[in-house]
């Protein structure tokens, strides 16, 4: 195995059980290459969150292994945190702080300061199109800006591996495709990322490889274009991800309800 392909992200035979009898994950294993951009998809409930919250260390599983950037997360949750970054379904910004201050903060943590911060916290505010925005509290940014000050504020310590929880879900398509924009460059820079989206078009265009989550197992990977290729087309017509993803995860909601109850 060549160094490029040796996989950045591992998630091996992972199985979560939440009380109540909930299977959340069971037996899920992907692994995602340096400086791509990998995304996870599959219907509400299938385990995605799950499989973020395990790789950035919220949470353990009951078995199998994860690790990132050749770190054990379950045995070395302190240094695989060091080199990820993460942003959940929800925002982490202190509103009563400047967007500027957000970041400052993040890189106190992870042990920056002085000049090296503060160069890097303005790169990063420049970056993301927060520049004119900096010196006010997070709280009157929009939905798209906090996002993307979410996102620059994990990015502060320059980690390897970023993972975005349905990024732009609530974004309007300006500032979806800004922020893809963004995720393309980071990657294109080495920046591995690993999202969770139900925009499958989104998947489509950027991911260089997708994983279909249902029911706590991958059920399909692959490129985009090799997951379409993969399923019969109906009368001819190339067969688009929506497809793909009906095939393997499609069911009405009604089934999807209590499926995962053991
Ligand atoms: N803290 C928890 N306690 C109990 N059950 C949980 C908990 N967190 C998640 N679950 C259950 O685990 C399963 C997987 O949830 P998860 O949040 O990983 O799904 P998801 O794929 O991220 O869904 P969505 O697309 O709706 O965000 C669901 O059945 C969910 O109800
Ligand atoms: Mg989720």
């Amino acid at each position: 195995m060549t160094r490029e392909e040796t996989p950045i992200v591992v998630a091996d035979d992972l199985r979560k059980d939440y009380r109540g009898g909930v299977r959340a994950l069971d037996g899920l294993t992907f692994s995602v290459s340096p400086g791509t951009i990998f995304a996870l998809l599959g219907p509400n409930g299938a385990g995605k969150t799950t499989t973020v919250r395990i790789l950035t260390t919220l949470t353990r599983p009951d078995q199998g292994r994860a690790a990132v950037a050749g770190i054990d997360v379950l045995a070395e949750p302190g240094r695989a945190r060091s080199v990820i970054g993460a942003v959940g379904q929800h925002s982490g910004a202190v509103g009563l702080l400047t967007g500027r201050e957000n970041l400052a903060m993040q890189g106190s943590l992870h042990g920056m300061r002085g000049k090296e911060l503060r160069r890097r916290v303005t790169g990063l505010l420049g970056q993301f199109g927060l520049a004119d925005a900096a010196e006010r509290r997070a709280r009157t940014y929009s939905g798209g800006m906090r996002r993307r000050l979410d996102i620059a504020t994990v990015l502060v310590h320059r980690p390897a591996v970023l993972f975005l929880d349905e990024p732009t879900t609530g974004l309007d398509p300006e500032g979806r495709a800004d922020l893809w924009a963004v995720l393309t460059e980071l990657a294109s820079t080495g920046t591995t990322i690993l999202v969770t989206t139900h925009y499958l078009e989104e998947a489509d265009q950027y991911a260089a490889r997708v994983a279909i989550v249902d029911r706590g197992k991958i059920v399909a990977q692959g490129s985009p274009g090799e997951l379409k290729a993969g399923i019969p087309a109906a009368s001819g017509i190339a067969a688009s991800l929506d497809d793909v993803y009906l095939h393997h995860a499609g069911r009405s909601f009604r089934q999807a309800e209590g499926v995962l109850v053991a």
